[in-house]
């Protein structure tokens, strides 16, 4: 498909350099400086990130040592793409916990600046949690103790104040999951049937290279999309069912997920429930930043030889429509079942809420991204719940052109309503971020727990979440 870019397409494609607009990579003439993604569509192999074993484990408590350095790895055939990693990897390791036993991350920076690492879905008390002013300065240390009071599909990344957009597109991101033996006991499938895929869009240079551009504040946005690190991979599956955890986990971009053949994809989790209260199909799936769904797919239903494309229909190129493919090369048995009904889940009711807050989400006076009409300062709290208040928050999105994906910490949440009107179905579970579309207004209900303390609200778009649309909360 080609067709012409807008200027406005272009600027956030990261194409308009020098006040011209390069063209669209295919028509590229020679000595451009980006990659072409089209060149490795479906050539790659899909990668697992590593899990990573602990160094010592007693009767409560795994201990995990990560250190965040500079590296080089091959991300492009051929090419080499300098890194900021955990462990020097890219996506970093998977650390994997269980409900009723703690983790201790010791997070040595071994890079050039102080960062801060934030486990994006956790209950940590507020000292564990990542502030965006509570820095690892380079050659030191800091252990992070997490509790893994709730089974789901977390992550953990850099979440260093005004700076956070570069260095987690430097590769600072990776899963962290959390299982319980509630879910240890349904028969869905598992081990090398449960698969994280980590989605994530870059600009590279010709000479593979991240490139960060930064141009404005709307975003940073990519035209090459990888997966677990890998350029819009293939991925060998058996004709059965498989368990994916998606977390877009781009700076900027949203997807809308649909399979190629017109199979629906079968939502059992959302961000920060782990499961939903029953399977849920859907045709198409909207994916916000820092968004995490888990599906399954079922290839039984394909002959030997099929391939089947993980679509973006919301992609300005061809190389953001197509994510990655699943060829389905072999004849397995399948003993996995979805259940009818997964994690037992309650609505809290409307009636429980003390107070309903007005959050909005907006352009400030100088261009810069704002929360209620003011840009982010540390010594500022715009709200006080109670530990263990119910409330309702009415995020509003009045802008035409830009969505938001509103993250709280600490808590988890539910959906309401948007717009007045019922959540997309796959929403209905806990949840810890929420897209905010265009023109949106979106009510979540609230318990403010486990902990008390300061923690931060912000916009998920790492670039306005940098310039200013982040604020906080003391839960007291
Ligand atoms: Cu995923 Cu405040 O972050
Ligand atoms: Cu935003």
């Amino acid at each position: 498909m080609k067709r012409m870019l807008s200027r406005r397409d272009a600027l956030k494609l990261g194409l308009l350099v020098g006040g011209a607009i390069l063209l669209p990579v295919g028509l590229q003439r020679r000595g451009s400086a980006q990659f072409n993604p089209w060149t490795s569509q479906f050539q790659l192999p899909l990668r697992i990130p590593p899990v990573l074993n602990p160094v010592s484990s007693d009767a409560t408590t795994d201990y995990y040592e990560i250190t965040m350095k500079q590296a080089q790895v091959e991300i492009l055939p051929g090419l080499m793409t300098t890194i900021w990693g955990y462990n020097g990897q890219f996506p970093g390791p998977t650390l994997k916990a269980r409900v009723g036993r703690q983790t201790i991350v010791r997070q040595t920076n071994n890079l050039p600046e102080p960062v801060v690492v934030h486990n994006h879905g956790m209950g940590s008390l507020p000292q564990y949690d990542g502030h965006p002013d509570d820095i690892i300065p380079p050659g030191t240390y800091k252990d992070y103790i997490y509790p893994n009071d709730r089974a789901a599909t977390l992550w953990y990344h850099d979440h260093t104040m005004h700076t956070t957009g570069p260095y987690f597109y430097k590769g600072l991101s990776a899963f962290y999951l959390v299982g319980d033996d509630f879910e240890d006991s349904l028969p869905l499938p598992k081990g090398e049937y449960d698969i994280p895929l980590m989605i994530q869009d870059r600009l590279f240079s010709s000479r593979g290279e991240f490139i960060y551009n930064s141009r404005g504040n709307n975003g940073v946005f990519g035209i090459t999309v990888l997966v677990n690190g890998v350029p819009s991979p293939r991925f060998q599956v058996a004709n059965r069912k498989y368990r994916f955890r998606i977390l877009n986990a781009s700076n900027a971009r949203s997807y809308q997920l649909a399979l190629s053949s017109g199979q629906p994809l079968i939502v059992i989790g959302t961000d920060n429930g782990g499961l939903t209260p029953a399977p849920v199909k859907t045709s198409q799936m909207r994916l916000g930043a820092a968004e995490r769904y888990d599906v399954i797919v079922d290839f039984s239903v394909y002959p030997i030889g099929t391939q089947v494309v993980l679509q973006n229909l919301v992609g300005e190129t061809p190389s953001l429509q197509q994510l990655m493919r699943f060829d389905v090369v072999r004849q397995e048995t399948d003993d996995s079942i979805i259940p009818a009904t997964l994690r037992s889940f309650e609505p809290i009711p409307e009636s429980r809420a003390v107070r309903t807050r007005d959050w909005s989400f907006s352009r400030g006076q100088y261009g810069e991204w704002v929360i209620n009409g003011l840009p982010w300062d540390s010594n500022r709290v715009d709200a006080t719940p109670r530990l263990g208040d119910v409330e309702i928050w009415r995020l509003a999105n009045n802008d035409k052109d830009m969505e938001h994906y509103i993250h709280l910490h600490l808590v988890k949440f539910q959906l309401l309503d948007r717009n007045g009107k019922p959540p997309f179905p796959y929403e209905v579970g806990w949840k810890d971020t929420v897209y905010l579309g265009k023109n949106e207004v979106v009510r979540i209900i609230v318990k403010f727990e486990p902990n008390v303390g300061r923690y931060p609200m912000h916009c998920h778009n790492l670039e306005h979440e940098d310039d200013m649309q982040m604020t906080q909360f003391q839960v007291l």
